[in-house]
């Protein structure tokens, strides 16, 4: 049987990664300032996840959602210390996609109403709803296509008003990712954030914060959407959250009530998962994972707009982007073939930086050294 060909593939094969490295079949090291896409939070094999997840599988790693799994209220606890939204409920499954969908559900549901609100190059997965909140038709199937979902510009705070004066009433939900990731690192500004809450508020609207990419730490606060100083009603999560392990889940504020069966899940919060979402969130406390990612981010950051031909370097924390110009339109490929670096991308001209919240300051020097050799090969009057 041939795998179903959904994605072009670097001609890499991983067989082995520790911290903010990875090994090749051949041996070679790479540096990940990648994560396995915004995955790899407190850096790979992290011994204490590694024992965690062990121990735990030689104890329970499976049973269903009827009955009582003490780990779940484990890690809402220490979920709700850390984000600092221990007034919150949690929902546990699988996927940055699943947490959406039951997130725009909810909203729903809570409601009783139907449009959406997303934004223009925003990514909310795959799945039906969370794929209509997606602004890329390519991956929205016959199926999908819904005239629930309205697309506005990002951060346009007067088209955001206009919509809600003519239709306030319908609208169930705004969703929005407080640093646009596959859309290319477009952070939300805090006037916008704000004026989301304010409108939910007045209109009875639920504020949905898609913190699958941008949250967990990543930014230096717990989600991105608090550096506007509100709260969201639903804040969905996944990617660092397990650190690999398949992991997701929703946190939803009070006022939002439970019913059973309204939402559902076979694999959600297994115990294995919750031992992994435990494991990541001790070492993100123990670690000061959280300041870590907002320092190395400024100094990255800073450094690179020392590149003149680097354009555009934008994000918080350990969430960068710039844009690459057409005299290194081949900077992604030669970091990765010619230095060994994993780096992200975004089309057409985004590089994006998406490490583990763990990167040394060595791993910096190491990518900026590449970076400056590139581009004194592309740019010789450079003096980086
Ligand atoms: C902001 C955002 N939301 C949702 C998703 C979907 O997550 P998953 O691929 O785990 O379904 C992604 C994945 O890249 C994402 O970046």
């Amino acid at each position: 049987m041939n795998l179903f060909d959904v994605y072009p593939l670097n001609n890499i094969t991983i067989t082995k990664a520790n911290g903010s490295y990875v090994w090749d079949d051949k041996g070679t090291k790479y540096l990940d300032l990648y994560g396995g896409h915004a995955v790899i939070s407190i850096g790979h094999t992290h011994p204490h996840y590694v024992k965690r997840i062990t121990d735990q599988l030689q104890k329970v790693g499976f049973y269903s959602n009827s009955i009582h799994i003490p780990l779940q209220l484990e890690l809402a606890a220490l979920l709700g210390k850390i984000s600092g939204k221990n007034d919150y409920q949690l929902f546990l499954c699988n996927s940055g996609a699943e947490a959406n969908e039951n997130a725009l559900k909810l909203a729903s549901f809570h409601t009783g109403r139907k449009k959406i609100i997303a934004f223009r190059k925003a990514f909310h997965g795959r799945t039906s709803l969370a794929v209509a909140a997606t602004d890329n038709p390519s991956l929205v199937a016959p199926v999908n296509q819904t005239d629930n979902i309205i697309f506005l510009p990002f951060n346009d705070s007067e088209a955001l008003e206009d919509c809600f004066k003519k239709q306030g009433n319908e609208i169930a939900a705004v969703i929005i990712e407080g640093i646009q990731g596959v859309g290319g690192i477009n952070v939300a500004s805090v006037e916008f954030l704000r004026k989301i809450r304010s409108l939910c508020d007045q209109y009875g609207s639920v504020y949905i914060a898609d913190s699958v990419q941008c949250g967990y730490g990543r930014t230096g606060k717990f989600f991105s959407h608090d550096f506007a100083g509100v709260n969201a009603d639903i804040y969905s999560m996944a990617k660092g959250m397990g650190n690999g392990f398949p992991v997701a889940g929703i946190i939803i504020a009070p006022h939002i009530k439970a019913k059973h069966l309204m939402l559902g899940t076979t694999f959600g919060g297994n115990h294995l998962a919750c031992a992994a979402a435990l494991a990541v969130l001790e070492v993100i406390e123990s670690e000061n994972l959280m300041e870590n990612a907002a320092a190395r981010g400024n100094e990255i950051m800073s450094r690179l707009k020392e590149f003149e031909s680097l354009k555009n370097v934008r994000g918080i924390g350990l969430m960068i982007g710039f844009d690459t110009t057409e005299s290194n339109a081949s900077l992604k490929k030669n970091l990765l073939f010619n230095h060994h670096i994993f780096t992200g991308e975004a089309k057409p001209n985004v590089i994006r930086l998406l490490p583990s919240l763990a990167l040394g300051e060595q791993e910096i020097n190491t990518f900026f050294e590449a970076v400056a050799g590139e581009l004194q090969i592309s740019e010789p009057t450079h003096s980086a």
